[in-house]
């Protein structure tokens, strides 16, 4: 039997564990075959320290995020033939540091580090043999494009691709717009009033659906790195170019 404990480290404990308290996580043994009841256990000692980690989340990133981003990465490891344990614990784990990032200082944005950072030890203590934590982990470092940090695995390439789609499509907008109304910003700005605006400025004044489809959601569709991952990128690119018209016409008061 393994125990796996943590508590309040340089990294912070889980949101559901006091300040100065120990949580203890009773683990299986860890044999090397194949054994779907043990994933199965896995899977859920991994999503419930997952959503422990997502308290307090905002609703743009909350763990319901995690859930969307699990089934599509699911559904394209399956067609993409990937190894399904190794994407399945990624997904759940994929943004576990998000809330340990500080909001300023030098390196304000590196939620995929804090995320692997955590998820290490997290992993070793279920017992999953190291070449699969190794495969985890390099699926989270590289769901996002940093540090010149491309998905190069099959694995960490169907978590990136599910991720991204989950910046697309009607679920898109709906987070787009919890962003923007957790920033305080509004339904719509004409192009005039952020066209001449610098791309990398991050700026939450600047900040709107318009903008961030023109600059950023628009090119998503061509930056998939699977089959699957392509295709339901384009269905979302689709879906969500008629969402802006239809609120552009709306506005407008055309419709
Ligand atoms: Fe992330
Ligand atoms: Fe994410």
């Amino acid at each position: 039997m393994i125990l796996y404990e943590e508590t309040h480290s340089h990294l912070g404990g889980p949101p559901c564990v006091p300040k100065g308290r120990k949580a203890t996580f009773v683990l299986m043994d860890a044999p090397n075959t194949s054994d779907p009841a043990r994933d199965e256990e896995w899977l859920m000692r991994a999503r419930a320290y997952a959503k422990a980690r997502h308290e307090g989340a905002g609703p743009c990133h909350d763990f319901s995020h995690v859930e969307r981003v699990y089934r599509l990465a699911e559904r394209i490891a399956q067609d993409e033939g990937a190894d399904l344990l190794v994407v399945r614990l990624a997904a759940l784990l994929h943004d576990i540091g998000r809330g340990l990032e500080p909001r300023m200082g030098p390196e304000p944005d590196r939620h995929e580090e804090l995320s692997a950072e955590l998820a290490a030890p997290f992993l070793r203590g279920l017992g999953l043999p190291e070449d699969r934590v190794e495969a985890v982990l390099e699926a989270i470092l590289r769901h996002r494009h940093r540090r010149g940090r491309a998905p190069e695995s099959l694995a960490a390439r169907c978590l990136y691709d599910a991720d991204k789609l989950d910046s697309l499509g009607a679920v898109g907008a709906a987070r787009a717009y919890l962003w923007l109304g957790e920033h305080g910003r509004s339904v719509y700005y004409p192009e005039e009033e952020w066209r001449d605006v610098d791309p990398a400025n991050n700026a939450t004044e600047v900040d709107s659906f318009q903008r961030e489809w023109r600059i950023k959601l628009s090119q998503l569709a061509q930056r998939m790195y699977t089959k699957e991952g392509r295709r339901l990128a384009r269905e979302r690119h689709v879906r969500m170019e008629r969402i802006l018209r239809e609120i552009e016409d709306e506005v407008a008061g055309r419709s």
